[in-house]
This record gives C-alpha cells, sequence and structure tokens, in this order.
C-alpha cells in the first residue's frame, strides 16, 4: 500500500537489464545440470573452487588481454574507496589461476584439478542467450601440457550434453592457434595481408587489425568473412610441436568416440589461448550462441605473476543448457513436489497437526501444512492448488476419537485412520521410493 508521506513507495522495482531472477522452476533445470556436472567431474577426480565474484581490475586485464571485448567493453567495474579498481568475474579462469599461484598449489600433485559452477557478468548488449549476469559450469586442468589432457576435458564435456540428452544439438568445433611463437608469426603474416585492405573492413575490424588481428577471422560481417576466407591459414604456421599435439588430440579424440569438426577458422574472444581451441556451436544457428568452449592456456599462470605452467580448461554457459534442454523437451525429475498436505481445524487439532506435519517431513515425505484460522473449504482448496495426492484432516472429532481422515484428492474418497498408523499408511500411498532422505556423508 502506498505511504502518503513517503511518495516513492509507490515505485516498483524490477530486476535491471540483463540480469534474471532464477525462479523456482529454473532452478530444478540449474539443478539436474549440476548434478550432472558434479557425477562427471567426481569421476574424474576434479574437486570444487569457488573464487570470489569481485577481483582486482587487473587479474583480467592481464589474464584475459587489453583489447578482449570482455575486457575492453564488457566489465563491471567499480572503484573501492581507497581508488583500487575492482571488477566482477566475466569468465573463471583468471580466477581459477590467481587462486593456483596465491595458494602455491604448484606444490601439490599435478596437474591441479578444478571445476565450478558459478555466475558471472559481462556488460554486453542484452538479447536472446546474451545476459549480463549469467552461469558458467567450467573444468580447469592447471599443471601438464599433454593433448590427452584436451581430449579427456573435451570428452567430459560432450559426455555431459549427452547425459542431458542434449548432444545431438551440437557440433564440436576444434582447431589449433599453435604454440605462441608459431602463432606470433602467424598473426604478423595476417596484419601484412589486410594491410592495404583496411577500407574494406568493417570498423570494429580495422581496430582489431592492430589490436587483436586473430580476431578478424571469426568477424560476421560479409565483406570481413569474404576477406577472411582467402587470408593465409593457421595451419601453414604452425611448427612440428604445434602439429604433433594437434594430430595427437584428433586421434584421442577419435579414440573416445567424440564427434568433431575440424574448423581451421575458429578462434576464441580471449587472448589467453595457445594451441587448442574448441567450442559446441548450436547445429541450427552456428557460431551464434555457443553454448560452451575452451581450449589450451599455456601462458596465463605466468602471465598472472606464477612460474610457467601449462593448463587446458573450458566453461559452459547454464542458461544457454537450459534453454536446450527446454527446447529438447527435457524435464527434470520434479523433486520439489508437494506430497501431503495437512488440514486441521481447531486448537488441540492444531498442536496434533504440527507434530504430524513434523514427523512426516522426517520420514521423507514432502509435507504441507495450513496453519492459519482459514475454514476447512478453504484448506481443501489450497491442496488442490498445490497439487497433491493425499490430504490429511484433522478436526475436532478426530482429535478426541484418536483418528485422521485421509482424503485421496484426485477421487474425493475419504477413510477414517487410527492416528498411530497415519504414517506408515502415508509412506505405503506415496510409495516408500518416493521418501526423501537425506543423510550427510552420502
Ligand atoms: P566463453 O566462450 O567466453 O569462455 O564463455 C563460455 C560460455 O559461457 C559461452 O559459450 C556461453 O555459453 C556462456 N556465456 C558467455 N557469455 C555469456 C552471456 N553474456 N550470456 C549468457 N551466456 C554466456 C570462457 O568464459 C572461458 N573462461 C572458458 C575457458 C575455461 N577457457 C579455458 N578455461
Amino acid at each position: 500500500m502506498a505511504d502518503a508521506d513517503n511518495p516513492q513507495s509507490e515505485q516498483k522495482f524490477q530486476t535491471l537489464r540483463g540480469f534474471m531472477d532464477v525462479l523456482p522452476e529454473d532452478h530444478e533445470y540449474f539443478t539436474l545440470i549440476k548434478k550432472a556436472v558434479r557425477h562427471r567431474a567426481r569421476q574424474a577426480g576434479l574437486r570444487r573452487i569457488s573464487t570470489p565474484y569481485l577481483e582486482e581490475t587487473g587479474v583480467f586485464v592481464r589474464g584475459l588481454g587489453e583489447s578482449t571485448d570482455v575486457v575492453s567493453k564488457e566489465l563491471f567495474t567499480l572503484e573501492s574507496r581507497s581508488g583500487k579498481l575492482m571488477s566482477l568475474k566475466p569468465e573463471g579462469t583468471a580466477g581459477a589461476v590467481r587462486a593456483y599461484i596465491e595458494h602455491g598449489m604448484h606444490t601439490l600433485p599435478q596437474p591441479v584439478q578444478f571445476y565450478y559452477i558459478e555466475p558471472h557478468f559481462r556488460y554486453d548488449r542484452p538479447q536472446k542467450g546474451r545476459f549480463r549476469q549469467f552461469h558458467q559450469y567450467g573444468f580447469e586442468i592447471i599443471g601438464e601440457r599433454d593433448p590427452s589432457i584436451d581430449a579427456q576435458v573435451i570428452h567430459i564435456a560432450w559426455k555431459i550434453l549427452k547425459d542431458m540428452g542434449i548432444d545431438k544439438r551440437f557440433d564440436l568445433q576444434i582447431n589449433t592457434l599453435g604454440t605462441p611463437t608459431a602463432r606470433g608469426e602467424y598473426i604478423s603474416a595476417l596484419k601484412n595481408y589486410f594491410y592495404g585492405k583496411e577500407r574494406h573492413l568493417c570498423s570494429d575490424c580495422q581496430n582489431r587489425l592492430e589490436s587483436n588481428p586473430l580476431r578478424l577471422l571469426d568477424c560476421k560481417e560479409e565483406d570481413c568473412q569474404i576477406l577472411s576466407s582467402l587470408a593465409p591459414k593457421m595451419q601453414e604456421y604452425l611448427d612440428q610441436e604445434s602439429t604433433d599435439f594437434y594430430e595427437s588430440l584428433k586421434a584421442y579424440l577419435v579414440e573416445l568416440e567424440v564427434p568433431f569438426y575440424e574448423n581451421p577458422r575458429l578462434v576464441r574472444g580471449l587472448d589467453y589461448y595457445t594451441d587448442t581451441v574448441f567450442e559446441f556451436w548450436d547445429r541450427s544457428q552456428g557460431a551464434q550462441n555457443a553454448i560452451g568452449g575452451g581450449g589450451r592456456y599455456d601462458g596465463l599462470v605466468e602471465k598472472l605473476g606464477g612460474t610457467h605452467t601449462p593448463a587446458f580448461g573450458c566453461a559452459f554457459g547454464m542458461e544457454r543448457v537450459m534453454m536446450h534442454l527446454k527446447e529438447a523437451g527435457i524435464t527434470p525429475p520434479p523433486k520439489d513436489r508437494i506430497h501431503v498436505f495437512v488440514a486441521q481445524l481447531g486448537e488441540e487439532a492444531k498442536k496434533k497437526a504440527m507434530r504430524l506435519v513434523s514427523d512426516l517431513r522426517e520420514e521423507g515425505i514432502h509435507t504441507m501444512g495450513a496453519m492459519g484460522k482459514s475454514s476447512m473449504k478453504a484448506q481443501l482448496k489450497m491442496a488442490d492448488k498445490f497439487g497433491v495426492d493425499w490430504t490429511v484432516i484433522l478436526g475436532e472429532v478426530e482429535v478426541r476419537n484418536g483418528t485422521a481422515i485421509i482424503r485421496d484428492m484426485e477421487h474425493g474418497r475419504q477413510e477414517i485412520v487410527p492416528m498411530n498408523t497415519i504414517i506408515p499408511e502415508i509412506i505405503k500411498l506415496v510409495g516408500a521410493e518416493k521418501r526423501d532422505r537425506y543423510e550427510l556423508g552420502e
């Protein structure tokens, strides 16, 4: 209700542009995704890490590259009272590497294997599948350089999509950017090729030519694409080590039966990649709205102040995964469903009802009780709205007789049962296998 002394009290608030509430219905999807991720991560010995949402801005500027879109346009940055610049994390890799260095994890058995399920923030123009706050699950394997690591992580990422029943909606695209030396030579060749053709490039690409020439290759503008298709190919600049690494990766993917496409023009939006890069593209939309991607980043630990340490990782957008689950008609198991409603009338009945609600919950039966003062009719209506199969009714007569009524909501049938048998009776009706019991240590 409006407050007469405070006109602002009428103001209606809503979420910021690009920010979303994750409502209970969507959390059911998130739970399904998290379960699939945790299960596969644990099987492979990965352990969960959470880094802070805010980091010193330098972690991202140095880690992801100053000229990348994510850093130059999309960071949410704020200034501390002492003038320090801090940014909300736009991705998880730089923070995980900062943590690896900060906690001296090079002394642990290598590689150190992380997974994370976290919100991230990018100040991008919101559109379908693109938000300013979004969630990613990701994997980072730090401390070993071997193509079998790359293949295994890609395999796990693909398995998770398969577990959720959506793998067929994506094509895995892979490429290699070569070692930093080979990549440097390639970038010089690219620049030479594009010099003199600047006026045919879009304004973004004219800037990219100096700041980040590799990004020219995946510009979506038609003229830029035509020019890129005739540009020198990375493959011509690969040194022997990069070629061998890439060949082994492909052989391992074949061995693990992961289907893939080689895409020599696949580059990624972050500067830290070396050698392998990959993305899972939506079959119906191509590069737009990739569901996930990653690659090798052998230079990042050093860039952030550690010793040279090779690494590999990837991340997937959970809102995009959820969108695909919904489109594919996959519904999460209805874990939040209420089994039983307890209705009561009168003070004595209310006491008994409270006890019963608690005892049923203890037995793993999802139970709601109407503890207000509404009429029996209103309570039964409420039970109907919650879609429960069974309602237990406790009135003054039942309390006096030591009984309760169980109402079958679908058929409207009622049965009187002794109060001391109500719990086993309900368990039988709901089905013992549907009980939601949880033990720490499980
Ligand atoms: P990325 O390709 O920038 O990689 O993001 C990974 C995934 O996050 C994307 O494929 C997409 O599904 C999701 N995503 C990114 N931005 C948005 C957005 N604005 N709205 C919704 N979803 C989004 C990385 O972040 C790297 N850190 C991956 C990695 C890990 N590389 C090595 N290790």
